[in-house]
């Protein structure tokens, strides 16, 4: 990561702490953007702030651990008061594309959990048409092969000629959730209804979740070298 890029996910991060009261439930997002605002909240804390946090993956308890941000489970905080979570990309409609670092059910379930879901990037994340970010799709590792394929002949009937759908691999290995699931990528270039791709993607028998977030965002921070713009949904 450049430093203008760690620079900008900062100010985002910095930016969204106007929107965390005292005595909040806090759904704690997943990605480098989300370790920032963790970053930032931890001094608060230790200054005085009183926070319960419900992390969106291991990989975030573990950082929130080691900064002393005090945790619970969602289970026990039942609705949060607010999450604040990166993107792969957001349009101005809060459709959001999530799960470039395979936390995307989690990180859905949390989000719809919580009263407001902050979404902080810097400004090469807002787009005007979702899509150009493969989306992430979490699959049950049972057949996942098979779900695969359904996949593609879901998104072919939608329209999206021979789309790749691919396996996500690190270093030789197939990529495994917190939940023990696979992700696949779907390169489709551009997604013109994404609240009806959404729709028919999560029927598809197999389909954990995917990445497409449908009214779940109800602001966008969004930090430029200029400045940091804050897009929010108008209330109801
Ligand atoms: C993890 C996510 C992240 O929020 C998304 O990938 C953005 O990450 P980063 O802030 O590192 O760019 O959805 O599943």
């Amino acid at each position: 990561m450049t430093d203008s890029a760690a620079s900008l996910k900062r100010a985002a991060a910095v930016r969204a702490l106007d929107f965390v009261e005292d005595g909040m439930k806090l759904g704690l997002g997943t990605g480098s953007t989300a370790e920032a605002f963790l970053d930032v909240l931890a001094p608060r804390i230790k200054g005085g702030l009183s926070i319960v946090g419900v992390p969106t993956s291991e990989k975030t308890a573990q950082k929130a651990r080691t900064l002393g941000i005090p945790l619970s489970t969602l289970d026990q905080m039942g609705e949060l008061d607010l999450t604040v979570d990166g993107a792969d990309e957001a349009d101005r409609a809060f459709n959001l594309i999530k799960g470039g670092g395979a936390a995307l059910l989690r990180e859905k379930i949390v989000a719809a959990s919580s009263k407001r879901m902050v979404v902080i990037a810097d400004g090469s994340k807002l787009v005007n048409r979702l899509g150009k970010y493969p989306l992430p799709i979490e699959v049950a590792a049972f057949g996942h092969l098979s779900t695969a394929r359904r996949i593609g002949l879901r998104l072919a009937a939608f329209g999206y000629a021979k789309p790749a759908v691919t396996q996500r691999m690190k270093d030789g290995e197939a990529v495994t959730t917190d939940g023990g699931n696979v992700i696949y990528d779907a390169a489709l270039g551009s997604i013109g209804d994404a609240p009806a791709l959404a729709a028919a993607l999560s029927g598809i028998p197999g389909v954990v979740d995917h990445g497409l977030f449908i009214g779940l965002a109800t602001a966008l921070v969004i930090a430029r070298e200029g400045g940091t713009e804050v897009i929010e949904a108008a209330a109801g």
